[in-house]
């Protein structure tokens, strides 16, 4: 399973890499703008950081628009796949940047259509959203399971499916057993998934008994 770094904080990324879990680096605009950074220099510097793919999103709206930003974003690093929100724009142009050479992840998904629309259209990625489902009453791994199961009935689908939105650690287990390729998770949800209260209470009463030694 893929662990992808949700955040364009290069600290995080770091943070995440030597915990072996930078498997790729997923960015929207939001985070671009959290970073305080400049959007190039950040993604030159993450794509630096780690060898698998690093998400840049475009914000044009039409395939043109996509396709201008798309191509200039894919020259920026060889490992910078186009992150592109699933419209009818978005998949006629992720159709095209994969005749081009050009990988693609399409985002914002939040229905079994949509992701068997983006494997059609040829997206190396696409980021189905659990947490903010959730956040509106409907079960986000639902939807893993749904897509999970569907794409499993076609072997030759080579999407990969990464769970984004990832807000706590069953998100990720439950991701797990759903068989999702991967998924992207700040990293709070990292230092989250390493806790349980047994395990600080046993180094605890471990410490206390060695001191009696
Ligand atoms: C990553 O690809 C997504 O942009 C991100 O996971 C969205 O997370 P949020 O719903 O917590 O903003």
């Amino acid at each position: 399973m893929k662990f992808f770094v949700d955040s364009a904080d290069v600290n995080d990324i770091k943070a995440a890499k030597a915990l072996g879990l930078a498997d790729g680096v997923t960015t929207n605009p939001t985070l671009i703008r959290r970073s305080g950074r400049d959007f190039k220099e950040a993604i030159q510097e993450i794509a630096e950081l780690v060898s698998g793919p690093v998400l840049a999103e475009p914000v044009g709206e039409t395939t043109e628009g996509i396709l201008k930003e798309g191509r200039i974003l894919a020259g920026w690093a060889p490992n910078v796949y186009v992150k592109i929100p699933l419209t009818k724009a978005g998949l006629e142009a992720v159709h095209v940047l994969r005749q081009e050479g050009i990988k693609s992840a399409l985002t914002l998904i939040f229905s079994p259509a949509q992701a068997l629309l983006a494997a059609k259209a040829g997206a190396s990625i696409i980021c189905p959203f659990v947490g903010r489902l959730d956040d509106i009453a409907q079960p986000g791994m639902d939807l893993i399971s749904d897509i999970a199961h569907i794409y499993s009935q076609y072997p030759d689908i080579e999407t990969e499916v990464i769970v984004a939105s990832v807000r706590t650690s069953n998100h990720v287990v439950e991701a797990a057993e759903y068989g999702a390729d991967g998924v992207t998770l700040p990293f709070k949800v990292i230092t989250q998934m390493m806790k349980h209260p047994l395990t600080d209470s046993g180094i605890e009463q471990f410490l206390a008994d060695w001191n009696k030694v």
